[in-house]
């Protein structure tokens, strides 16, 4: 693992390391600018924090939330409709640390589930809450109940709008020709811990209730400081049936980081005919991104704080 001498030359310190992404599918040429943009923010703004000795588990949950924050994602403001014309919302987080983890799925009128699932994970006994309890929770918490129309975007409404009623429309159809995906964040700080983050409005006109992989350990993310840590994106139904992101996190054990995201995502091709993208840091210390859509917009950052965004892997 890459490391530096800190101020403190008793203490050995790590070089911190920062990946999100902004879904996997077939982004449209007209989005990409938006989503190579939004990538980008979070990674500038979020790695100086890292460098300035911030826990992986903060720097992942800053990420998200301002994924969360930008409308070009399917997550917090912009996220898809259900099959009701609502946003329900799920997310996890996890410390590669403890294997604690917080979750939160089928949320609605908040705008940040990440953080609602970091309450989750420290001030609850459980893992994972869902729709109403988990809004009572958030409340409780102090977060604010959104009316439901500030969620919404005009581009998801007229989405919505177009498929609605469309015959023979399948859930996953959207990965492929949409206007949004799922967010996700990985870091590893100074101290050597890792943490994992993915937050979602899971599939356009999914059934009330639906739930995918974003919020489920091992499938939408993972994280243990002995392996690795991984944010899954694309489609949920197939992620979960391989809990991708653990799968992946079993592979840096053995192969090299680039190689483990590389033979995860052919397993989730060739298991079950699945598609999406991972992003990922072992537990060297080493960045890890692969995805079989046509596209996936993820960034990470360099030493220096410099990004390094892309809307596919380079070949
Ligand atoms: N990967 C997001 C979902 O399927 O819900």
């Amino acid at each position: 693992m890459s490391t530096f001498a800190g101020s403190n030359s008793d203490i050995l310190k790590l070089q911190p390391k920062l990946i999100v992404h902004g879904g996997a599918w077939n982004i449209p040429a007209a989005y990409e600018q938006d989503h190579l943009h939004g990538v980008q923010t979070a990674v500038s703004e979020v790695y100086p924090q890292l460098l300035a000795g911030a826990s992986a588990l903060d720097a992942v949950e800053a990420a998200v939330r301002i994924l969360e924050e930008d409308p070009t994602f399917d997550a917090g403001r912009g996220a898809f409709l259900n099959e009701a014309g609502q946003v329900e919302l799920d997310a996890m987080i996890m410390d590669g640390a403890t294997l604690q983890v917080g979750a939160v799925a089928a949320l609605q009128n908040v705008l940040h589930p990440v953080s609602v699932a970091r309450r989750v994970m420290e001030k609850t006994e459980h893992c994972l809450l869902v729709a109403e309890g988990a809004l009572r929770f958030a409340k409780s918490m102090g977060f604010e109940e959104l009316a439901p129309e500030e969620l919404l975007t005009a581009r998801e409404l007229k989405f919505f709008e177009e498929i609605k009623n469309q015959e023979g429309f399948k859930t996953h159809h959207p990965f492929l020709n949409a206007p949004s995906d799922t967010v996700g964040a990985v870091a590893l700080d100074c101290f050597g811990n890792l943490a994992a983050a993915t937050s979602t409005g899971g599939t356009a006109r999914k059934m009330v209730g639906r739930v995918g992989d974003s919020p489920i350990p091992g499938a939408g993310a993972y994280a243990d400081n002995a392996l690795g840590a991984v944010s899954a994106t694309g489609w949920g139904e197939s992620i979960m049936r391989v809990l991708l992101s653990k799968t992946v996190c079993d592979l840096f054990e053995n192969n090299e980081a680039m190689e483990a995201a590389r033979m995860g995502i052919e397993h989730l091709a060739q298991k079950v005919q699945g598609f999406g993208g991972i992003i990922g840091i072992s537990a060297k210390g080493h960045y890890a991104f692969s995805h079989n859509t046509p596209k996936m917009a993820f960034c990470f950052a360099d030493p220096d704080g410099s990004t390094n965004a892309f809307i596919k892997c380079p070949r």
